[in-house]
């Protein structure tokens, strides 16, 4: 049987072989940076914005996402980037009063908005009903997803008390109920690597006063 230094070797011959193989064959070896114009030419524009009740001013590269304004010019870190493609809702914010993925949305879009970020929520000694939940029931693991599920939950009360219709209602001119179902569905764009759902929506239907 052959050591692991050689099956290592053997490895990286391979791996190198692939390389020098790729080369030969007339494969594009690493583009040169192209310099873009556009880029480099790229205006600033001033933002005015609330965020978590403080109005905040930034000028910013018209390209910069809300998630990118929030993490990298204002330091709240609390919203987390996961796929930053609209895929998986670590970057929900609520944006007058509404849930958004922030990582969809560009920071100028927002001139006078109102931004509640977790860090809005509560604080470490006064949870937000929401958080606290989510503490009792076990809603999170590792907690990487856990800012966007908290600031979606807290907005998917809003919705379904503001009778916001839903895909798994049978009549949409019905108003909406907090059942499990509900809960599921609208919270179906928070994905939580985990799988704590079941936890969330147990922390979700306390918080509404129902049961799961
Ligand atoms: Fe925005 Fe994934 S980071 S949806
Ligand atoms: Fe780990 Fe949701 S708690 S991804």
């Amino acid at each position: 049987m052959p050591d692991l230094s050689e099956i290592e070797l053997s490895r990286r011959g391979i791996l190198a072989g692939s390389a020098a193989t790729a080369v030969v064959a007339g494969a594009p070896a690493i583009a040169a940076p192209v310099s873009s114009p556009a880029a480099e030419a790229s205006p600033m524009m001033p933002v005015h914005f609330k965020v978590n009740g403080e109005r905040r001013e930034l000028m910013l590269d018209p390209r910069t996402t809300l998630l990118d304004a929030l993490r990298e010019h204002l330091h709240l870190t609390g919203t987390k980037k996961g796929c930053d493609h609209g895929q998986c809702g670590a970057c929900t914010v609520m944006v007058d009063g509404q849930r958004i993925n922030s990582c969809l949305s560009l920071a100028v879009q927002h001139e006078g908005d109102e931004i509640t970020t977790i860090e809005g929520l509560g604080t470490p000694d006064k949870l937000h009903p929401m958080q606290a939940a989510f503490v009792k029931h076990d809603g999170y693991q590792c907690g990487y997803c856990t800012p966007g599920q908290i600031c979606s939950a807290v907005a998917v009360l809003d919705e379904i008390k503001r009778g916001v219709p839903s895909h798994v209602q049978a009549d949409v001119a019905a108003r909406p109920q907090f059942t499990n179902m509900e809960l599921r569905e609208r919270m179906s764009g928070n994905i939580c690597r985990c799988g704590a759902y079941s936890n969330i929506a147990e922390a979700m239907a306390e918080v509404a006063g129902e049961r799961a």
